[in-house]
């Protein structure tokens, strides 16, 4: 008789913050499909919980792992690094735990870069192990451009600002200036966690969670650079709905935008990370009035984390900002991207809001807040030239204009356009016979193979 063949189980390690845990959660619901056990390993917070959404999916606790007042206290790099130090022995306890309950071995360790110390159970263990990259292939080889620079030297080095602002070499747009990490904390944590990353490593291969039409020239390059496989099979979310919001989800937006014009309405959310300053969120709700649009402000959960916080505007705007405005803490984000109501997305350019976007055809306002947004606002506004950034101080007047560019004007008109096409080669990227389908594919018989 045939002997039946065992499923293999994968771990994942995401980082725990609602922009790593989707994806990880999309890959997770992705993997299991094609048949794969999956065990997904967290930390205390950010956690997500078993749920029917995640049928046969096992969470296991990583002990010790560290508690979110030290990231609050520290800022995401010290804390990843402190949590890198502290989680090794851990998560080697973790997987020994796992290898004894287990009667199936672990196929493979799938984590986040940057939590780099899971390498060192995979080593003892002889567990393969996959760097899963949730943000763009482009932010990935400027972190691999930066690991390899002078760096310290190098932006420091105000002699020269033309060295600066050379683009790098096969990375168009990409400028060495664009390299240095951006507004979060100070270089030298940047460049030791990078070292850390660089020396652990023993992935044998990469998944992005991007697509080939989105990003081909980063994507040769990486290929190039890091001389093993590559998976970019993303946009995960079409592949793979994993419902996965840390925040309750405010469904009443729905109905509100029901009642709106098509393609009338501007879509505001910063993600869960970012937060906007007093005076600029008054200047934004000025400028949203005056634009005579509807709008759908997410507050989010920054330093603005209820719809309270209208009550401290001045009469005038609070009346016009209740008459045109809807707004929620936290919305089905992907539902309201698809509403026929929205005309645009005022965004902070986080990789999954971006993709989200993208695979709607919805045409964005940029304004980044820090890291790799800063890139993924460059490659909207100047690659694919499906929308427009905001930059320097935000001001009534500014945000008014953008706005009327994004959804009354012809120029918004030519956007939207650009973003169908780009929604549509992104939508066939994930079918059979897609770039990203046969990436996954060929993802799964990389896991496969023993
Ligand atoms: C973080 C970083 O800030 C970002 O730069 C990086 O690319 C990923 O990690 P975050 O700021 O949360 O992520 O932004 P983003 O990547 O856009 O992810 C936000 C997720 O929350 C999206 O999947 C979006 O659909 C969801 N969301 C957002 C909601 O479900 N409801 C909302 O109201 C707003």
């Amino acid at each position: 008789m045939e002997k039946k063949q065992e499923k293999k189980r994968i771990v994942l390690v995401p980082v725990p913050a609602q922009g790593h845990v989707t994806p990880f959660m999309q890959l997770g619901k992705a993997l299991s499909l094609k048949g794969f056990l999956i065990t997904v390993a967290q930390g205390q917070f950010n956690r997500i919980s078993p749920s029917p959404d995640f049928p046969g999916f096992q969470f296991v606790t990583i002990p010790e792992s560290l508690p979110e007042s030290e990231l609050k206290r520290l800022g995401p790099i010290e804390f990843a690094l402190k949590h890198n130090k502290n989680n090794e022995a851990s998560f080697k306890d973790c997987i020994a735990q796992l290898l004894l309950q287990q009667g199936n071995d672990i196929a493979c360790i799938i984590y986040d870069e940057s939590m780099y110390s899971c390498e060192a159970a995979a080593r003892e263990f002889k567990i393969p192990c996959v760097i899963f990259t949730t943000t763009s292939a482009t932010n990935h080889a400027s972190r691999c451009v930066l690991s390899k620079l002078n760096a310290e030297r190098f932006f420091s080095d105000i002699e020269d600002p033309e060295a600066q602002d050379k683009v790098v070499e096969n990375l168009y747009p990409l400028r060495y200036k664009h390299l240095r990490p951006s507004g979060l904390g100070p270089l030298e944590p940047h460049l030791e966690m990078r070292r850390e990353i660089v020396n652990k490593r023993t992935a044998s291969a990469f998944i992005i969670n991007t697509s080939n039409c989105l990003e081909s020239l980063s994507l040769s390059w990486l290929q190039q650079e890091l001389k093993l496989p590559v998976y970019p099979l993303g946009p995960l979310h079409i592949t793979a709905s994993a419902p996965s919001s840390l925040l309750k989800q405010d469904r009443s937006c729905i109905e509100w935008l029901n009642k709106q014009k098509p393609r009338s309405v501007i879509y505001i959310s910063m993600g869960s990370m970012a937060h906007m300053e007093t005076k600029e969120v008054v200047e934004t709700a000025w400028g949203l009035s005056d634009s005579n649009q509807p709008f759908l402000w997410v507050t989010g959960s920054g330093s603005f984390t209820g719809p309270d916080w209208i009550e401290t505007f001045p009469e005038e705007l609070r009346k016009t900002v209740s008459e045109r405005g809807y707004i929620v803490k936290w919305a089905p984000q992907i539902e309201v991207l698809a509403h026929p109501a929205v005309g645009g997305f005022w965004s902070h350019c986080g990789w999954n809001s971006t993709l989200e976007s993208i695979a709607e055809g919805v045409p964005m306002i940029c304004r980044p807040f820090h890291g790799e947004q800063l890139l993924n606002a460059m490659y909207i506004e100047s690659v694919w030239s499906v929308g427009i950034q905001l930059e320097g101080e935000v001001e009534r007047v500014t945000v008014e204009r953008a706005v009327k560019r994004l959804i009354v004007d012809e120029e918004g008109a030519c956007m939207r356009d650009r973003a169908r096409l780009l929604k549509d080669k992104v939508k066939a990227s994930v079918r059979n016979g897609g770039s990203s389908y046969n990436a996954l594919d060929e993802l799964v018989k990389y896991l496969e193979t023993d």
